[in-house]
């Protein structure tokens, strides 16, 4: 098991979450932004990566490679495996002193493929990686954020309304089960605007780094 210390890791890892459309990937770089520019130093990264596990994982999300579901768990979590114990991983940033803001982490496998292959797998798989010192979960109508994905020209095989709302539930599942476990889970209402979703976040961040506003 690779060693770390847990306090420096809990203190400086964020984690933003949510069904596809939510908002993450904006509100994971306004929050990196906003860091900076109150003078941490903060990586910005994201799941599935851009290694050679995330990329082949991209294939199957377009549909091109056709899997069976529990192979898509183990791929995430080799995703996962590497994006943080891997060369310019997550613990390397952390243990270098950064911030490290991810775009989605163990709760998307929990919530996704716990929706298409069952909660126990992703749950074992899972199992040994470290919590995040913050966990930011949006909470949004699925019907809002497909009409927001809608206009892609790239489609995945998740982007369809059923299977969000499967997915969003899945979320508050897992979500309640990580809390029980110590995980800080904090809920977004992503609905509003990206300033006022920006805004509730950056208040939450503030609060958990101890910085007065
Ligand atoms: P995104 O790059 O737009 O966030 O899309 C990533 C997709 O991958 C999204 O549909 C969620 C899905 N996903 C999983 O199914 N399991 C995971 O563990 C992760 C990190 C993402």
């Amino acid at each position: 098991m690779p060693s770390y210390n847990t306090d420096e890791f809990k203190n400086r890892f964020i984690v933003i979450e949510g069904i596809d459309g939510a908002g993450t990937t904006t509100q994971v770089r306004l929050l990196a932004e906003s860091l900076i520019a109150g003078g941490f130093s903060c990586i910005v990264t994201a799941e599935p990566t851009m290694n050679h596990i995330g990329q082949l994982i991209r294939t199957i999300l377009s549909g091109e490679d056709i899997v069976a579901p529990t192979t898509v768990a183990h791929l995430f979590a080799a995703d996962r495996n590497e994006h943080l114990y891997g060369k310019n991983g997550i613990i390397e940033s952390l243990k270098a002193g950064s911030m490290v803001v991810s775009d989605r982490y163990v709760l998307s496998s929990l919530a996704y493929q716990g929706t298409t292959c069952g909660p126990r797998l992703p749950w074992l798989l899972n199992s040994t990686f470290p919590a995040p010192g913050l966990t930011l979960l949006f909470e949004v109508d699925p019907e809002i954020c497909i009409t927001r994905i809608r206009s892609r020209l790239k489609k995945e095989i998740y982007e369809t309304l059923e299977f969000q709302r499967k997915v969003q539930n899945m979320y508050e599942r897992m979500a309640d089960r990580l809390s029980h476990k110590g995980w800080r889970i904090e809920r977004i209402d992503g609905s509003k605007d990206i300033e006022s979703v920006h805004q509730q976040i950056e208040s939450i961040v503030l609060s958990f780094l101890g910085v007065e506003c």
